[in-house]
């Protein structure tokens, strides 16, 4: 085995913009000095996700996810270290340097390096098939063809064929020496033979393109065999969170500034064969919030464009509901009676059919109005209509005001209903939703409840954070976070590191309140005391504890103040100066501040101490408690003084 040398890591680390990085797969928007977008590690509907380039590290006040931009990518594509490094190295033209190495890799890591492979061989023995071999070619590509599809497309799709042969993959898998067990865990294989026999096949990529699934096509028509058979659901593929597509449109989608979305793989190959690259398939089955959220990282426009067939619309609207619910603007295409996007792409050239989406596709509100046009006659068919429509509108989030205002008076313009009856109707259903929604989450209804309201971790009591030991605690730990290895003295060299290490009584730990940050500063301690670095990247993002991790990424967020939301006692470094500016004082100040607590406290401990053994009168005690009061006592006003407090 060998390792990425630490000087190519550390170069990759060096040049890869978190911001950069970040944005090509969410779509972010300047706050300040930061910028912010939807979260991709967990479903919202407004952006919580923060993204700081000057610290180089990422956080969400929503979900609590944070690193830099190597966890980043571990974290979003599910790629090990080594492998978010190599993706870096690509994506800035980085030349890799290795060394051997013998540790152990981390079991999951490794785990997800040999799923990836797998499904990557799979890929590239399908493709080979397709495109190297007799039968592949007569049965397989041959089909491709005559469904219209040239050999551009059918590589950039990494298209495929499985063989007829029963256990073909398998045979070819055991070869090149890979555990069978992988391909079991890849859906690959059943019952020791190929799941995909004989079709052709569509791997799915996840964002960044790795292999995560496949989807193979039947070839003859058979009335019992599904058209489409897909991976289940594995360790790497998560069926809702997919669209098919992602990768090789990513790019388009944010040069268009929309996305075309369709129902079916083959619609995806033609318009893109046709030069329409924004475009994704949501697979045949409904949008899931998943997928909603997928999209909503990368633009805010979607076209949705379905096959001409009148009877799925109406099921239709009420599946794209999800997508203004995440307030994205929703046009609606519907194709000529009898086509979908890959036969009328086919039919009418790339040109030709944008045309006809820019001339026919209608905002889905809109669109959804004129659908009910004809049962307007009948008054009570028109009370459902409207109720229809109105809802439609009701699930656009209620903060985006102007957007249902403009459509609820088209509404009341377009079914000649009084406007203030849409309004009153509108209402009623945010009530009812609300109700619902507290009810979910067993609380009462709230003005603002919602699903997106996150529970964020608060510490106990309504104490001013600038009181609490654990605000100290914190305080400490971020200096050292920070500027572990900035210069103090600039006669003597001591860095900060030195200074506090060489003031810090090991005892000091025993009085920490704070279980994170005591964790965080031993490990230094120790890190400290064996010479090596004290690499704040290696607390941010390799640390195996979560909570570690994420203090790390707190402390390095907490100087901002563009989360007027956050809580304080968790974030209680908010209202100090911007450290950069003298981290000299600030480092002087944290310890000090510290120590003086401890002091404090330990004060009062022993002088408990001491009475009860002037009441017992063990004498012995008494004189070395004494003595430790008076050394304590000293101590605080020491301290006291260089901080310039008056301590009572
Ligand atoms: P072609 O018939 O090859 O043009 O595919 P299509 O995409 O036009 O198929 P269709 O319109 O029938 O279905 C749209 C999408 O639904 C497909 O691309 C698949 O993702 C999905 N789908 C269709 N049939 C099946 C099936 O039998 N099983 C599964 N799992 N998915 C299917
Ligand atoms: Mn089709």
């Amino acid at each position: 085995m060998s390792r990425i040398k630490i000087e190519t890591e550390n170069r990759i680390k060096e040049v890869a913009d978190i911001k950069e990085v970040v944005e090509d797969f969410v779509k972010l928007r300047r706050r300040g000095a930061n910028w912010i977008g939807l979260c991709p590690f967990h479903h919202e509907k407004t952006p919580s996700f923060n993204v700081s380039p000057s610290k180089g590290i990422f956080k969400c006040f929503g979900c609590g996810e944070a690193g830099d931009a190597v966890s980043f990518v571990m974290k979003h594509e599910n790629l090990s270290y080594p492998e978010a490094l190599r993706y870096l190295a690509r994506k800035y033209g980085i030349e890799i340097e290795e060394e051997e190495w013998d540790d152990e890799a981390r079991a999951r890591q490794q785990r997800l390096d040999s799923l990836y492979l797998v499904n990557d061989f799979a890929r590239e023995f399908f493709e080979h098939n397709l495109h190297e071999t007799d039968e592949g070619r007569s049965i397989g590509l041959s089909y491709f063809r005559q469904r219209g599809f040239r050999e551009e497309i059918i590589r950039k799709y990494q298209l495929g064929y499985a063989p007829r042969q029963r256990d073909a993959l398998v045979q070819a898998a055991r070869a090149k020496g890979y555990n069978p067990e992988l391909l079991e865990a890849l859906g690959l294989m059943r019952n020791g033979r190929d799941f995909f026999v004989d079709r052709v096949m569509f791997p799915i990529h996840n964002m960044s393109g790795k292999v995560i699934a496949f989807a193979g096509r039947i070839l003859r028509k058979d009335a019992k065999a599904p058209k489409y058979i897909n991976s289940p659901e594995t360790e790497i593929y998560h069926k809702s969170r997919i669209l098919y597509g992602i990768h090789q449109a990513r790019g388009a989608i944010r040069r268009e500034g929309h996305v075309i979305l369709v129902e079916g793989y083959t619609d995806v190959l033609s318009l893109a064969q046709e030069g329409i690259r924004q475009v994704v398939a949501s697979s045949g089955t409904s949008l899931t919030d998943g997928q909603v959220h997928l999209l909503k990282r990368l633009t805010e426009d979607v076209w949705v464009i379905y096959d001409g067939d009148a009877a799925g619309v109406q099921a239709a609207i009420r599946g794209l509901g999800l997508l203004l619910e995440y307030d994205l603007n929703v046009r609606v295409v519907v194709l000529p009676e009898g086509e979908d996007p890959d036969s009328f792409v086919q039919k009418e050239g790339g040109e030709r059919f944008m045309e006809y989406v820019r001339a026919e596709s209608k905002d889905l509100v809109l669109f959804h109005l004129s659908q009910v046009q004809d049962r307007l006659r009948d008054p009570i068919e028109k009370t459902k209509a409207v109720r229809e429509v109105v809802e439609t509108i009701a699930r656009i989030p209620q903060s985006s005001k102007l957007k249902r205002d403009q459509y609820l008076r088209e509404c009341a313009r377009l079914m000649d209903v009084g406007l203030e009856a849409l309004i009153y109707e509108l209402n009623r259903l945010d009530r009812a939703r609300l109700r619902k929604e507290a009810r979910k989450q067993g609380v009462d209804p709230a003005p603002q409840a919602g699903p997106e309201v996150v529970k964020r971790p608060t510490r106990s009591g309504p104490t001013p954070a600038a009181e609490t030991h654990e605000t100290q605690e914190r305080d400490l730990v971020r200096v050292l976070l920070t500027f572990a290895d900035k210069p103090m003295d600039p006669e003597s060299g001591d860095t900060v590191a030195d200074f506090i290490f060489a003031n810090f009584e090991p005892v000091l730990l025993d009085l920490m309140d704070d279980a994170v940050a005591r964790q965080i500063i031993e490990e230094m301690l120790s890190r400290y005391e064996a010479g090596q670095p004290l690499d704040t990247r290696y607390f941010l993002q390799q640390h195996p504890d979560e909570q570690v991790r994420r203090f790390a990424a707190d402390l390095l967020f907490a100087e901002d103040d563009y989360s007027p939301g956050w809580d304080r006692h968790h974030m209680p470094l908010v209202t100090q100066p911007p450290p950069e500016e003298n981290h000299v004082a600030d480092a002087e100040k944290a310890l000090l501040n510290f120590k003086l607590r401890k002091v404090i406290r330990l004060l009062a401990q022993k002088t408990r101490e001491l009475a009860e053994a002037e009441k017992r009168g063990e004498e012995k005690q008494v004189q070395t408690l004494l003595q430790q009061v008076a050394a304590l006592q000293k101590a605080k006003i020491e301290l006291a003084r260089a901080l310039g407090v008056v301590v009572v």
